[in-house]
């Protein structure tokens, strides 16, 4: 039996599927969640048989309807919040995977769906993806990194747009801001991500992997400092 309730974990030839599971809810992201992809992540992390990763989320309608806004109004003190934030921090533990991870995003993508997508190295959405950031009409700020990752994917000026005025877009506009890779009927949505996977899978895991860590952790360097990341990296493939 799966210790897993809102989640849903496979792993077949090298795949690691990670699946949010709260249909009902529109996968909202909830503590609950929050603690199995904690959880789950973790032992990704781990998992020498692990190449690759997909997210994906069941149902029709959402990948993710944004925080669990039921648990608003229980929530603790804003200091214990933040304390179990730190204790659980799900987003470090995205960024902290070597393996490649693949969004595979349909229908509502607000909040922390959005969030947890932009944690990921490849997004793909089905030609039905909304994506949102609604936290100011909530009278909140994202609080899973989207007011830093969102900028970095996207730039400067249409994060901040987004971010301010709540503004919801569509699949089509989502792929001319580059905040997804690729726009796919939805049929075809988890063929294709299973299919960059495997081609993924089929090179080199070193050369993979220090890719991956080039790139992210590049991004926060200057461009002297990241070429000579690159080059550090690159010395164990001379
Ligand atoms: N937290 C908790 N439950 C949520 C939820 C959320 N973020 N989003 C949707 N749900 C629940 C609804 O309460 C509803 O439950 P019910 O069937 O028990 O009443 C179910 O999911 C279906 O949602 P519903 O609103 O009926 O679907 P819809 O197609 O009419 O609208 C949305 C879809 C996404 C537009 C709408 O659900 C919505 O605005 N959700 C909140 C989005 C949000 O602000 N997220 C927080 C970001 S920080």
């Amino acid at each position: 039996m799966s210790i897993f309730e809102v989640i849903i974990y496979e792993k077949r030839n090298g795949i690691a599927y990670i699946t949010l599971n709260r249909p009902g809810a529109l996968n909202a992201y909830n503590i609950r969640m929050r603690d199995e992809l904690y959880e789950v992540l973790g032992a990704i992390k781990d998992d020498a048989e692990v190449d690759v990763v997909i997210l994906k989320a069941v149902g029709e309608k959402a990948f993710c309807a944004g925080a669990d806004l039921t648990e608003f109004l229980t929530a603790p003190p804003p200091v214990f919040a933040r304390q179990a934030r730190f204790d659980r921090d799900v987003w470090g533990r995205f960024l902290s995977l070597e393996q490649p991870v693949i969004a595979a995003l349909h229908g509502y993508v607000l909040g922390s769906g959005i969030e947890m997508s932009l944690c990921c190295d490849i997004r793909l959405a089905s030609d039905d993806a909304r994506f949102g950031l609604p936290e100011p009409g909530l009278g909140i700020i994202p609080a899973a990194g989207g007011s830093q990752t969102l900028p970095r994917t996207i730039g400067f000026a249409p994060a901040l747009e987004i971010l301010l005025s709540g503004r919801w877009i569509d699949a089509q506009e989502a792929l001319k801001l580059k905040l997804v890779n690729r726009i796919l009927p939805r049929p075809s949505l988890l063929p294709e991500a299973e299919k960059l996977a495997k081609q993924i899978q089929s090179y080199d895991r070193a050369a993979v992997r220090a890719v991956k860590q080039a790139v992210w952790r590049g991004l926060d360097f200057p461009l002297a400092e990241g070429l000579a990341l690159e080059k550090r990296l690159g010395k164990v493939f001379d």
